[in-house]
């Protein structure tokens, strides 16, 4: 029994190990040599026989031979074991397995169409913060000290009165006014806040899109194509609408857009309280107070805005009664919308 013995062993074990193919003849192959009666065994009885100078380096070539014998049988099985389940995977008879995937929420599904068409005409997008303070949200709107928007009951201050959530995406304008220069064209998606009683159409927290374009030639009838326009496009090229005069603090004049009621197509229903309109925004040519508190000189710039709320729209546009159900997060819900 010598270290050239050893050699021969291994390479005896070695092409053992190549022909074995399967699971089953791979452990016997691993019986053969690393069982407790395999060849390694046998030969490791041997050791107290050998002169006592050559006992620690034979016993040291052994566990080397041990460990490079584990170390194939260790791959051999990998290998053996991943054929096999390649074998499963390309079984084309198996029934598939469904793959469950998310969609997006139908608020967000909604804010993005209206975001595309506006994108179409020249808009780009910017975000605003949701904690705002009085001068944003109302002040340099031109929302007087006692408009009753400003009451607790009508809006969420935090901190003293120091800050609030905001109650309208309007107080971008101003944000984007005062860092911008004109021509100006620019969509401001968010949330909005304002502590409602949760029912079928309220509740404190909702979405809105805001609109805003500053040019020297803007007037009334850009704001009147572009709006339409939307119109056309979000409800379907048939839809009637009309602007009806209406008053906000930061636009002068001021209007609200209907459209025709998308249930009964102007007769009078339920859902348009039997007057065929539905109102789905406010608009208007941005007052000069609004323009001169951000340094914009009326007198050579005008502009229009409009801002509208997401769940409003989603709601007719889906045909949806209750707006809470937007919030439960019922995937049978949820999962109807792309
Ligand atoms: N901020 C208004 C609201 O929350 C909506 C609105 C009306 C926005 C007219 C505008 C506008 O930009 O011009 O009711």
């Amino acid at each position: 029994m010598n270290i050239e013995d050893l050699k021969e062993l291994y390479q005896e074990a070695e092409s053992g190990l190549n022909e074995a193919l399967d699971l089953k003849t791979l452990e016997e192959v691993k019986n053969r040599y690393l069982g407790r009666k395999g060849k390694i065994a046998e030969i490791i009885k041997k050791i107290p026989a050998l002169p006592e100078g050559e006992r620690s380096l034979f016993g040291k070539e052994i566990n080397v031979l041990k460990d490079r014998i584990s170390k194939i049988i260790g791959e051999k099985q990998v290998s053996i074991q991943g054929s096999q389940s390649a074998k499963v995977k390309t079984d084309v008879t198996l029934p598939g397995s469904r793959f469950e995937s998310g969609t997006l929420h139908p608020i967000t599904l909604t804010m993005q169409k209206i975001a595309r068409i506006f994108q179409h005409i020249g808009f780009s997008l910017i975000d605003g913060p949701e904690i705002e303070t009085d001068y944003f949200n109302f002040q340099a709107l031109n929302i007087p000290q006692d408009h009753p928007a400003r009451d607790g009951l009508a809006t969420f201050y935090l901190s003293d009165y120091r800050y609030l959530l905001r109650s309208q995406t309007s107080p971008v304008q101003v944000r984007v006014m005062q860092k911008v220069k004109p021509p100006l064209k620019i969509l401001s998606p968010g949330k909005v806040f304002r502590p409602d009683n949760l029912d079928a159409s309220h509740s404190f927290m909702f979405h809105q899109i805001e609109g805003l374009v500053v040019d020297r030639e803007t007037n009334f009838s850009h704001l009147k194509a572009s709006l339409e326009y939307f119109v056309k496009e979000f409800f379907g090229p048939e839809t009637k609408t009309r602007f009806r005069p209406h008053y906000f603090p930061f636009t002068e004049p001021s209007a609200e857009l209907d459209i025709a009621c998308i249930i009964c197509g102007g007769e009078g229903c339920s859902v348009c309280g039997r007057k065929g309109w539905l109102e789905i925004l406010g608009a208007g040519m941005v007052h000069p107070n609004v323009f001169k508190e951000v340094g914009v000189d009326p007198e050579i710039f005008q502009g229009y805005a409009f801002g509208m709320g997401i769940e409003r729209i989603a709601m007719l546009k889906y045909g949806i009664d209750d707006i809470r159900i937007f919030y439960n997060n019922d995937v049978r819900f949820l999962e109807q919308f792309s």
